[in-house]
């Protein structure tokens, strides 16, 4: 059976010492706690290297939050597989719809991130969504095929067990308009039979796809109890480690 995964996606908040804050609250709040589902944490490069230490023996697993495809070399600013390896990191959230619509990040990019991950031994999760006008001129599920089967190209039965898909509907992120779970549920089923159809009906029954999108602690629970829908990529909600955890809880 496929695995519960909740993921807390920092974006470009808290420097140094509110990450170890935030950090020791985590742990200290999970420390008795058993929880139904993987946890992860993505802040941002600058604090990845100290939440790695702070994090080594607790049950909370470290991703980075983007990264270049290439190797190394002339890319001012940039960060590569390799690097984030180095410091710990186990996942790498990628093709994030900010990274798109903000930084131009396409398909054909996202897909040689993916690639790139994988063969350095990082786990992506790999983000897929919707623009409000998409779903309003109702091409929802020819948007989400394009950037699944665009973003997977090339990538094999074997890698896709190391893939988690996260679909977060643009419109429902950081606007406190979360998709109904019955939304996200026939987009979850959709991008499944997708990977059905690519893959395998094991390959699709196996992998974690995370809905993200204004998750809260209150709304958590009803949108994990959908059938296809295995985890949550939380922005807002996972800054305080009260909401994280209850957001944990629900899972
Ligand atoms: P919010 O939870 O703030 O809507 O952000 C979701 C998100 O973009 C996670 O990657």
């Amino acid at each position: 059976m496929r695995k519960t995964v909740i993921a807390g996606n920092w974006k470009m908040n808290n420097d140094l010492a509110q990450s170890e804050k935030l950090i020791v609250e985590l742990k200290n709040l999970l420390q008795n706690e058993k929880p139904n589902c993987d946890v992860i944490v993505c802040p941002p490069f600058t604090s990845l290297s100290e939440a790695s230490k702070l994090l080594k023996g607790s049950q909370i697993k470290l991703g980075a939050q983007n990264m270049h495809f290439e190797e190394n070399g002339a890319f001012t600013g940039e960060i590569s597989a390799s690097m984030l390896k180095s410091v710990g990191c186990e996942y790498v959230i990628l093709g994030h719809s900010e990274r798109r619509a903000i930084f131009g990040e396409s398909d054909e990019m996202i897909n040689k991130k993916i690639k790139k991950a994988l063969a350095a031994g990082l786990k992506p999760i790999f983000c897929v969504g919707e623009l409000l006008e998409e779903r309003e001129t109702g091409i929802t599920n020819d948007v989400i095929k394009k950037q699944v089967l665009l973003g997977l190209a090339g990538i094999t039965e074997a890698e896709m067990k190391n893939i988690i898909i996260a679909y977060e509907p643009v419109w429902a992120i950081g606007t406190g308009k979360t998709a109904s779970p019955a939304q996200a549920q026939e987009v979850h089923e959709f991008i499944r039979d997708l990977i059905e159809i690519d893959y395998s009906l094991e390959i699709a029954n196996d992998v974690t796809i995370q809905y993200g999108g204004s998750v809260k602690p209150d709304n958590a629970k009803e949108l994990l109890s959908q059938k296809d829908i295995d985890g949550a990529l939380v922005g807002g909600a996972c800054l305080k480690a009260d909401s994280f955890i209850g957001i944990i809880k629900g899972a």
